[in-house]
């Protein structure tokens, strides 16, 4: 059995702690000397990537090379998409070489569930990234990396009650920060997006998260989490705010912010960044930031997705605990 990664929104509370769970497992492998499992060997996988990305592909090929999965690098540039060739017939050749897993990477929203709904190919189908939609393996990194900061040694099985996050910047055109809405409050977490109003979605409580408009105001509360957003210039089509300068003035992670909040309090941010736009150098580089743990940590979060969706997912795990332990061993 198969299951689907689209969206964080699909999943459960155990579902999110059974996958982070998992992640800590893996990442156990990976500190080992032969960072290598058997689990996944004689599966392939491939990374359908029509949108450009370093960490993302590069973070899934690790991981699936870790499990001794055979991996198949697809990129659209340079492919027959580029002589027009429609998802359904890349796809479906693709299905012709035998894959069970596809991890895709989409500028439109909904193109991973489009190919999980359709029955073109049978393989376990991992969302990437689509359009401004989901990032649902960013969120789980994200959310693996809290955990992690937070509660140390005793970070298996809990969750992220109480934890305040502020998720500050792009979040109109961001899919990180929906997906990490959903998915931090699931696990307990309580959201605020930090954005002027032309960067949000224009609805109330966008994805079950309050809103502020002021970065000051917000951080005088206190937040255990500051998330700044890539301002995403490649999808803006319109003048969002005056200047890069009024916006850093504003929105920034300044050094004079920085020096506001908690010692404890962590400085995320998915990359790439604009250093002196949406984040100063100070900020990326503190103690406090867990910018270089997140790209470590997608290593192991994405270890966890892709086993338990090519060998029979994180719903009803049921009685197949203990073949799981063994694979893992
Ligand atoms: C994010 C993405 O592609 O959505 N980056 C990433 O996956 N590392 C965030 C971004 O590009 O701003």
């Amino acid at each position: 059995m198969t299951q689907h990664l689209l969206s964080t929104s699909d999943l459960s509370a155990a579902d999110a702690l059974t996958i982070l769970d998992v992640a800590e497992e893996m990442s156990d492998v990976t500190t080992r000397e032969v960072r290598k499992l058997p689990a996944l060997r004689g599966k392939t996988v491939v990374n359908l990537f029509f949108e450009d990305s370093t960490r993302t592909r590069i973070s899934f090929e690790a991981a699936a090379k870790r499990l001794s999965a055979d991996v198949i690098n697809f990129q659209a540039k340079g492919s027959s998409v580029s002589k027009g060739e429609s998802l359904k017939d890349t796809v479906q050749t693709l299905g012709a070489m035998g894959v069970d897993g596809v991890v895709i990477r989409h500028p439109a929203s909904g193109a991973p569930r489009v190919l999980a709904d359709s029955g073109w190919i049978d393989a376990a189908v991992v969302n990437a990234g689509d359009g401004t939609h989901e990032h649902p393996t960013q969120a789980l990194l994200d959310a693996f990396t809290i955990r992690r900061r937070l509660h140390g040694a005793a970070s298996r099985g809990s969750w992220l009650d109480g934890v305040r996050v502020l998720i500050v910047g792009d979040v109109l055109h961001s899919r990180v920060a929906r997906s990490n809405a959903w998915l931090l409050r699931t696990l307990g977490a309580s959201v605020t997006f930090v954005a002027p109003p032309t960067l949000l979605p224009s609805v109330d409580a966008p994805f079950g998260a309050v809103v502020e408009h002021d970065l000051d105001r917000a951080i005088a509360g206190r937040p255990d989490v500051v998330m700044m957003l890539r301002i995403q210039q490649e999808r803006m089509h319109d003048a969002f705010f005056p200047n890069p300068r009024e916006y850093n003035r504003h929105y920034g992670l300044t050094a004079e912010r920085l020096a506001q909040l908690d010692e404890r309090a962590l400085v995320m941010h998915p990359g790439p960044m604009n250093r002196g736009l949406e984040i100063a150098s100070v900020a990326a580089d503190d103690h406090r930031s867990t910018v270089i743990e997140q790209v470590a940590n997608g290593v192991s979060v994405r270890m966890a997705v892709l086993y338990l969706a090519l060998t029979g997912g994180w719903s009803d795990r049921g009685d197949d605990t203990e073949p799981r332990q063994e694979a893992l061993a």
